[in-house]
């Protein structure tokens, strides 16, 4: 049967906004993180410590993670950033971050794109990144982008994407988030990857799945991803996202098209959906415009 117990990773203060053309305030992106922990998401990623002329989005990280540990203490510490690289590390290390993210590529152009560095030459920077951070007790949690497809090389073979996986559960990271970053992944080819992690010796608690809806298999992906045994989920609150460094990503999996399908399935999340729904009508009006998602739309009610 499916899992009775899902974990819902909210990445839309950090997935979400650094992809957004208008700049959003520091105050509103700390009432998005806020809103979002209220409404019961039991993980929000904040934001990145990348270099600012990189993603100019989310250039106020130290200021955004400074407020709210003032306002929220220990919890604020507990909420997981974004970190390239070890000076990354340092910036989240200096406002005490306990939780940490290295992205990986799976494919070269990409790891090119998005870190100025080869398929090979990403693990040289990551290596002392993971190893500082696990040495200090922190979790790591490693990202793998262009999981199922890529925007200049097409299919991504499984076994590659298995591959640059175990690497970076070797060098010491926690979970494993494997990410269709353009929204190509189909329901299959979803069940396969898992599947190839597992015969590699990867067990599907070690896994999560990160889904863009460009195609609007999302949900039916992670229904795929349920059947195979994984239990944790990335998702945006009102579908915010895409990536900067691929201009055919659109946005997640919506917050609230998950937490309603989960619902219906009777699989426990935790999360309040009129809540979210909520602060993605709140942030809509901020972005000014209105949120991708079904569910917002059916619910929503400015
Ligand atoms: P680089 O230019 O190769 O960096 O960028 P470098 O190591 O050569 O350093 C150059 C200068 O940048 C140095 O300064 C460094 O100190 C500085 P200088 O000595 O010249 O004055 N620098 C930094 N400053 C602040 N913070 C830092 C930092 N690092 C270096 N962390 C780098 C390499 C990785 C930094 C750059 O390519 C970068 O920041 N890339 C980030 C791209 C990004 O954020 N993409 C979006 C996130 S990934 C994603 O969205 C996919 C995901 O959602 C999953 C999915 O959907 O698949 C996760
Ligand atoms: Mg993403």
């Amino acid at each position: 049967g499916l899992p009775t117990k899902v974990t819902i990773y909210e990445v839309g203060p950090r997935d979400g906004l650094q992809n957004e053309k208008t700049s959003v305030p520091t105050p509103v992106k700390a009432e998005f993180v806020q809103r979002l922990l209220q409404a019961g998401l039991p993980i929000v990623e904040a934001t990145s410590f990348v270099h600012p002329k990189w993603v100019p989005q989310l250039a106020d990280a130290a200021e955004l993670m400074t407020g709210l540990t003032a306002d929220l203490g220990d919890r604020a510490r507990e909420l997981p950033v974004l970190v390239p690289n070890e000076r990354g590390l340092d910036r989240a290390v200096e406002l005490g971050m306990r939780h940490v993210a290295v992205f990986a590529s799976a494919t070269e152009t990409f790891a090119e794109k998005n870190l100025n560095r080869t398929l090979e030459s990403q693990f040289e920077m990551f290596a002392p990144t993971v190893a500082r951070a696990v040495a200090q007790g922190m979790d790591v949690r490693g990202y793998v982008s262009m999981c199922f497809g890529d925007p200049w090389e097409g299919a991504v073979p499984v076994d590659q994407v298995v591959a640059v996986g175990k690497r970076l559960l070797d060098l010491g990271v926690g979970q494993l988030s494997l990410g269709d970053t353009i929204g190509v992944a189909t329901a299959g080819h979803v069940r396969a990857l898992v599947q190839a992690f597992v015969a590699a010796g990867v067990p599907t608690d070690r896994l999560a799945l990160h889904f863009h809806d460009t195609y609007g298999q999302a949900l039916t992906n992670v229904h795929a991803g349920l059947q195979e045994g994984v239990t944790t989920y990335d998702a945006s609150a009102g579908g915010l996202g895409g990536c900067p460094y691929a201009k055919s990503a659109t946005g997640n999996l919506a917050t609230e098209d998950l937490v309603w399908f989960l619902t219906g399935l009777g699989i426990e999340h935790g999360v309040d959906l009129a809540a979210v729904v909520g602060t993605s009508t709140w942030m809509a009006g901020q972005l000014g415009r209105p949120s991708p998602s079904a569910v917002v739309r059916a619910l929503g009610s400015a």
